[in-house]
């Protein structure tokens, strides 16, 4: 980030106080009747929330490393009604609240923006009508609120909330807008996972911090940008200390979310201790899943069952993010602002530190949530699955060759209400300018997929994530990937359950079902590098 940013934020949120103080009477006048008389609220009178919440979008400044504080962006929140428990914050984070709501419940969401730039809310994963999703088109300036009014249709899962303004959503994540939104059910309820202390969130993200203690965001320009910020140093829930302080003798519900820009984690224990993993995005899993480890793409939530009876005090077990081969990069000339903690390197998530001991009874059920996963043949194109190519063409990254328009929505992209449909999301090579072009070989560069053209090809992860829907994996298709690639993550893929984003990586296919109900209307579906969000590898898809 640079120093100019700064200063224009400085200058921006000065500008009501300072300008008055300066200039004259009716300049302040002017700003203060602005604040108070944009957006009366039109609260809708027949809605009658269970939980009504005041989100402000602020700058903050928060004690994150010793000495001076860091500028961040963070979601305030004040409960308006319900009951009090349904938000929780996370003391000196940047991160949002944690909001908790159960299936059923009606909640009103009055956002507003004090953001020196403009901003909407989107509810990552959940079932919302239209005017509720936070469409980029749907931005409100500064000073200007949007209420959200929607009931939570939902199964129980680990849900998220973020800034969707086109261009700048990669900006306002990282400066700290995000926050968890859980969602119980009853399904859930009978299982008796374990609650309160014991059902414990962990927001992985990376930061770079100047020597100021100031958030560092893609000064390498754009090629930076193309390739998705990577940050130096991991951050647990908001916070700079990779330690977290568990009880042995207890069993624990970790919920994961990946709240990186770009960064792609291969998550395991250093013991060797396999993943148990009951919940992926918008859902419980059937079943355990027991894996060595596990790819979390940027967006996505895992839910890890982590056991700790047999523990005593004073151990310790480490998580970690181990080495794998992302198909890129591996000339190291693109490494520009990462060199320090490269993607798919191994390094350290966290430790969990076992100062004290306690018990509790909660039991890892054999059996936890049927899921009724969607029979491929009521698909309308069952035969004949709607393709979306995610490429680079232009310089430019692409789906289907187009990127972001605000309203505009392609034959292709337009589908019926009350249908299944079945999607084939593949990552293929691109060209970039013209023979050899800047990139040389090496770098980011495929390797081995399509044989001839490859000097040209230029491919890359992404995280493939559509709003509205949550859908099932009906199958991978791996024949184009890079052979050690794929070996080095195999193992850590999820086809189970319901969920709203998948990791495509280079040369792969996918092929996922999905069913619109309930509501019309204008959504997207992008990549959730933001970086490449932002550069408009996004579109929107219509509901009829
Ligand atoms: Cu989490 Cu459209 O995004
Ligand atoms: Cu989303
Ligand atoms: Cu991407």
């Amino acid at each position: 980030m640079s120093i100019q940013k700064h200063d224009r934020r400085n200058f921006i949120k000065l500008g009501c106080a300072g300008a008055s103080i300066l200039i004259a009477w009716p300049l302040f006048q002017s700003c203060a009747n602005e604040n108070k008389n944009s957006d009366p609220l039109r609260l809708n009178p027949d809605f009658k929330p269970d939980l009504d919440i005041k989100l402000t979008a602020v700058e903050q400044e928060i004690s994150i490393l010793e000495g001076r504080k860091t500028i961040c962006w963070t979601f305030k929140s004040e409960l308006i009604l319900g009951d009090s428990s349904s938000l929780q914050q996370i003391p000196d984070s940047y991160l949002g609240p944690i909001i908790k709501v159960n299936k059923g419940q009606k909640i009103r969401i009055r956002f507003q923006n004090e953001l020196p730039q403009e901003s909407i809310v989107h509810w990552h994963g959940m079932h919302v009508p239209e005017q509720y999703d936070g469409h980029p088109t749907d931005i409100i300036s500064n000073g200007q609120t949007y209420v959200y009014e929607y009931e939570v249709m939902n199964r129980a899962g680990t849900y998220w909330f973020h800034p969707h303004p086109h261009g700048n959503t990669g900006e306002q994540v990282y400066n700290g807008l995000a926050g968890l939104l859980l969602v119980s059910d009853k399904e859930e309820g009978n299982l008796n996972l374990p609650t309160g202390e014991f059902d414990f969130p962990v927001v992985i993200q990376d930061r770079t911090l100047d020597d100021n203690n100031q958030l560092v965001y893609l000064d390498g320009g754009r090629m930076d940008r193309m390739m998705g910020f990577l940050g130096d140093k991991i951050f647990i829930n908001g916070r700079p200390e990779q330690e977290l302080s568990l009880k042995a003798g207890c069993n624990y519900r970790l919920r994961f979310l990946n709240g990186s820009n770009s960064r792609i984690y291969k998550l395991a224990w250093d013991n060797g201790e396999p993943l148990k993993v009951i919940g992926i995005d918008g859902s419980i899993l059937e079943q355990p899943k027991v894996m060595p480890y596990v790819m979390l793409a940027p967006a996505k939530r895992i839910d890890i069952w982590l056991d700790l009876k047999n523990k005593k005090q004073g151990d310790e077990i480490e998580l970690k993010s181990l080495a794998f081969e992302s198909g890129m990069m591996n000339g190291g000339m693109m490494n520009g602002n990462n060199t320090r903690l490269p993607l798919g390197s191994e390094y350290s998530i966290f430790k969990i530190k076992m100062n004290e001991s306690a018990s509790n009874d909660f039991l890892l059920p054999e059996n936890l949530v049927p899921y009724n996963k969607l029979d491929p043949t009521t698909a309308v194109n069952r035969n004949n699955p709607r393709e979306f190519n995610f490429f680079m063409q232009g310089m430019r990254w692409t789906i289907n060759g187009r990127t972001w328009e605000p309203t505009e929505v392609a034959k292709e992209e337009t589908v019926k209400l009350d249908t299944t449909e079945i999607w084939q999301l593949s990552n293929k090579g691109g060209k970039m300018m013209g023979g050899g072009g800047m990139m040389g070989d090496g770098g980011m560069m495929g390797r081995g997929n399509e044989g001839g053209g490859m000097g040209n090809m230029m491919q890359m992860p992404h995280p493939i994530h559509i709003h509205q829907v949550q859908f099932n994996i009906l199958e991978y298709d791996t024949s184009e990937m890079d052979v050690m690639v794929w070996n080095s993550i195999k193992d850590g893929f999820i086809d189970e359950g319901w969920q709203d984003t998948v990791l495509l990586m280079p040369g792969m296919k996918i092929k996922i079902i999905m069913r619109f109900s309930d509501f019309k209307g204008l959504f997207v579906y992008h990549c959730h590098n933001l970086e490449h969000e932002d550069m408009g590898m996004m579109r929107n898809f219509k509901i009829t």
